[in-house]
This record gives structure tokens, sequence and C-alpha cells, in this order.
């Protein structure tokens, strides 16, 4: 189980910026104040890097704890949707479950959060064909995400040459089963980054458009608020004219989860700053130091601005080994914990053997309703 020593030490490094009323506030204006339903999903991608870690899953971890007491917190693992891509079987085996041992690793508390595999509940899928008679094929053709997808995949250069005779249906599809994973648990709240807008803005229209459609004297679903997450822009530490990336070719690009004190230190020494040897925290003009400083930054809950103004004076070499020991100490807790759990298979299962099952209780309501009213019950 998680030690709470890692709890309260990540506690003390995340930024305490509010992202959901904390229990305090909550009871201040419980006559106004309605429950909560925070829903989430993250592909099984593998182990993450830093920018994962800096991004979606910190947040998790701090509306989690600060959510009030009768919030509801749903966080999945989307297996579904990582179908939509090519896979390796025995891969995505692997990183569906490293992903769940890295959210308990990561402090997210199975009796608080409810916290599951999202192909362990076929709930997602049968709600996700309800909304596929409902949803216009012109509205998924907006949808940018397919396009770059395929660039990626295709190695295209943009997305005017993009070949539609390679889009498969699931991946055209994948925002309609993510307006069903949100809708199934009637969530009223949606952590995601930006890139994520469009889908949950479709998410809306797919929900308005059901409770029109299936009009009774109250509307089935919410339309649920986007709730923004701060996301650090971490960049590869080789190359600052891109983002911290698990698919680059130099694994020195990037710092993983499980990195090694030593690896950590030795990629931080050598990443890329420039040639003028003050410390200044400009992003436009010095990306790569710039860098250093958000990462440092983030592991000390300080700003970059300030950790420039404190270093500006000292050699590179001092910055990079104290943001070293910086991120050492940020990752330490969650490495040894993600180090402890991601063998005990038993133990992983049966979180996610009863995650699955809080989820489909609630999902299973929602879909009797669902049936009922478009007259499949
Ligand atoms: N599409 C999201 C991503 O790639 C993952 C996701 C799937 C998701 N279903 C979701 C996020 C539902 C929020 C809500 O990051």
């Amino acid at each position: 189980m998680l030690a709470s020593c890692f709890r309260r030490r990540l506690d003390l490094l995340t930024p305490g910026r509010r992202l959901v009323s904390t229990a305090a506030n909550a009871s201040a204006s419980t006559s106004t104040r309605r429950k909560r339903v925070v829903f989430s999903g993250i592909q099984p991608t593998g182990i993450p890097h830093l920018g994962n870690y800096l991004g979606a899953l910190s947040n998790w971890k701090r509306l989690q704890d600060e959510a009030a007491p009768e919030d509801v917190l749903i966080f999945s693992v989307v297996g579904w949707h990582a179908l939509t891509m090519p896979q390796n079987p025995a891969e995505l085996r692997q990183a569906r479950a490293s992903m769940m041992a890295v959210l308990l690793a990561m402090g997210l508390d199975p009796r608080r959060s409810v916290i599951f595999h999202q192909d362990h509940n076929p709930d997602h899928t049968e709600l996700a064909w309800v909304f596929n008679c409902i949803t216009p094929i012109g509205k998924l053709r907006r949808m940018t995400t397919w396009k770059s997808k395929l660039v990626t995949a295709r190695n295209a250069n943009d997305e005017t040459e993009v070949d539609e005779s390679l889009l498969h249906v699931g991946l055209f599809d994948y925002p309609v089963l993510q307006a069903a994973d949100i809708l199934a648990y009637k969530a009223t709240h949606v952590p995601v980054g930006e890139d994520q807008q469009q889908h949950l803005e479709l998410c809306r229209d797919i929900a308005d458009s059901f409770n029109r459609t299936f009009k009774e004297r109250s509307p089935l679903f919410p339309l649920p608020q986007h709730v923004f997450t701060p996301q650090k822009r971490i960049l590869s530490l080789r190359d600052s004219s891109a983002k911290m990336s698990k698919s680059a070719p130099d694994p020195k690009s990037r710092i993983l989860l499980t990195d090694t004190t030593s690896e950590i230190s030795k990629k931080i020494a050598g990443a890329q700053t420039d040639s003028d040897p003050s410390v200044t925290y400009d992003p436009v003009s010095r990306p790569g130091l710039a860098n250093l400083l958000t990462i440092f930054a983030a592991c000390t809950e300080t700003s970059p601005e300030d950790l420039a103004r404190k270093y500006d004076g000292s050699s590179f070499a001092k910055l990079k080994k104290d943001a070293a020991e910086a991120v050492n100490a940020f990752l330490s807790g969650p490495r040894a914990e993600f180090a402890k759990l991601k063998d005990e298979t038993g133990y992983l299962d049966e979180i996610a053997r009863t995650g699955a099952e809080k989820a489909r209780d609630i999902s299973g309501k929602t879909m009797s309703e669902v049936r009922r009213r478009v007259g499949l019950a």
C-alpha cells in the first residue's frame, strides 16, 4: 500500500492551486454547491516521463486531495482508446498494467477515487454505440486529433497529406467513445489538457443532443465542464524545439519515472543550454535553459523566474546539479512506490477488479435509464 509519507511529501510539493473546492470551503457553501462527479482517462502508454507526470497525473492527485467529501472521483486507464492505433499486444498488456501501478504510486487512493480499466466496463462501448447513432459524421470530421494521429503514424508532412483510406472507423470514432466514458457516470467535471478541449465540446453536444432527442421531464445528462489543468510544457532535454516525448529516439531526451538517481543526474547534466553564461528565464530566446528552470521550479514549488534570479552568477554546472537533486527528491517517493507495486499483480488485479465494480454500479444506473429512454427497455 502507499506509504503515507509519500502522500504527505507529494502534498508539500504540489502547488496549492485549487482546482476543486476544498472540504472547508465546500461546507461553507453547501447550499449552492452541488456534488461534483469528476471523470478523466489516460491512455496506457507505459512508464510516464516527467512531462506526463507534471501534466495530467499530478493534477489528478491534486483534484483528489482537494475534493469536497461528497464529490465522486473516477479515473480510468482507457484500453479501448489505445486500440485505435496499432499496438503490439504484449507491450499493450504490460503498459496497461504499469499504468495502474503508476496511478497508485503517485498517490491516487483507491479508497477515495474509483480507479479502473475502461475495458473492464462494457457500459462504455454500449453507450458509445447509442451515441454513434445520434452523432453526425460532419462533427467528427472537424476533430483534429484523428488527422494529427494519422500524420504521425504515416510520417506525412501535414494534415493535407493524410490518406483517408488509412483511417479506421475506431480512430475516427475515438471522441464518441470518450463522450461515453464521461457521460456513463454523468460526470460534471473533466480535467483534461487543452488538446482535449474539442473532444469535451463534442461530448457536451452529444449530451445535449441526447437530452433533446429523448426528452422527458428532466434531461438525462449534465453538460460536463472542462477543469482547466495547468499543464507545464516540458521540452526534450536534447532538442528544445520539441516536447519531451516517449517516442523520441534519444532516451537521454526524457526523464522517466523509473530512472535511477544517477541516470537523472546524467540526463540533466547533458541537457541543452546555450553559450550565454548568465542565468535568465527566457523561454523564447533561451528555451533549453528555460526548460531546465521550469523543471527545477515544478519540483520545488518555486517559480522559474525566482530560480533564475537565485542562480544568476552561478555556473550551469551548479544549476544542473541542484536541479537534478530536486528532480530526484521529487520522483524518489513515487518511484520507490512504483518499484514496489509493479510486480504485485495480485494486489493490482484486486484494485482493478473492485474499481471496475464500483464503476459499473454507477454506469449501470445510467444505462438502465438510457435503454428505457431510447425504447430498448
Ligand atoms: N483522450 C484522452 C487523451 O488522449 C484520454 C481519454 C479517454 C479521456 N477518455 C477520456 C480523458 C475521458 C478525459 C475523459 O488524453
